[in-house]
């Protein structure tokens, strides 16, 4: 895993790196599709968690009685940007099968690309928790931006947010607008299209995630 700046980490190891590959390919079918990302977010989210504060608890063994690291701290909540983000969730839930699970809906319209509002969801106490965002794209940055808002208008003080794939010009207005979230990003890509996809991107994540279209 490697720092771009401040809060923002690109992903680095071969198996996210050759999925990412599978996954942009036009020819790979929505079963392969949907269980790609989730390994993909599997993968990241042991990438993403290393800095999970650990606690000593007493653990009693068939042999004896000892003491044994266990992940202490905030409880998590992983928040699915709907529809994409939704193909990441078991992906993280296998590692923290214990979180809780938020939803907010958003779609981007498709003229001005900018996000709208259909469903937010998210669990109670939010203030006492550590949000992992989830969803596959950074395009503009809109979607993602404006899920945080949401996030943090709950009381949230600590939110990762997660994508396999970014445009430069969302990273940039994401890390702007959010300086004090951190950013996991899968891999970045090189800029947006005029219909803001991203190039060379792998298409409509929910779309090849669901089968529509
Ligand atoms: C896609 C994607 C992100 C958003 C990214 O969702 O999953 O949520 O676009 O674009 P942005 O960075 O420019 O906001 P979309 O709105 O197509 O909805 P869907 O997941 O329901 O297909
Ligand atoms: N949403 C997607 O699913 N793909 C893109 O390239 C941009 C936004």
């Amino acid at each position: 895993m490697e720092r771009k700046s401040g809060n923002i980490m690109i992903m680095g190891h071969p198996l996210i790196k050759h999925k990412i590959s599978l996954l942009r390919d036009k020819n790979t079918g929505t079963g392969e599709f949907r269980s790609l990302v989730e390994e993909i977010a599997m993968l990241m989210a042991y990438e993403s968690l290393r800095s999970l504060p650990l606690e000593d608890a007493e653990i009693e063994t068939p042999i004896e009685t000892c003491k044994s690291p266990v992940i202490s701290g905030k409880k998590l909540a992983v928040v699915p940007i709907l529809r994409a983000g939704l193909g990441m969730v078991d992906g993280i839930l296998k590692l923290v099968p214990s979180a809780k699970v938020g939803h907010i809906g958003l779609c981007r319209n498709e003229e001005t690309h900018l996000p709208q509002e259909y469903y937010c969801k998210l669990p109670a106490q939010l203030n006492e928790r550590e949000v992992i965002l989830l969803d596959p794209m950074l395009a503009t940055g809109g979607s993602a931006s404006a899920a945080v808002e949401l996030i943090k208008a709950k009381g949230c003080k600590s939110i990762k947010f997660m994508c396999i794939i970014a445009a430069p010009e969302g990273l940039d207005v994401l890390a702007k607008a959010h300086p004090d979230i951190e950013i996991y990003v899968g891999n970045l890509d090189r800029c947006l299209n005029e219909n803001a996809y991203i190039c060379p991107g792998l298409g409509d994540a929910g779309d090849r995630i669901f089968g529509t279209k």
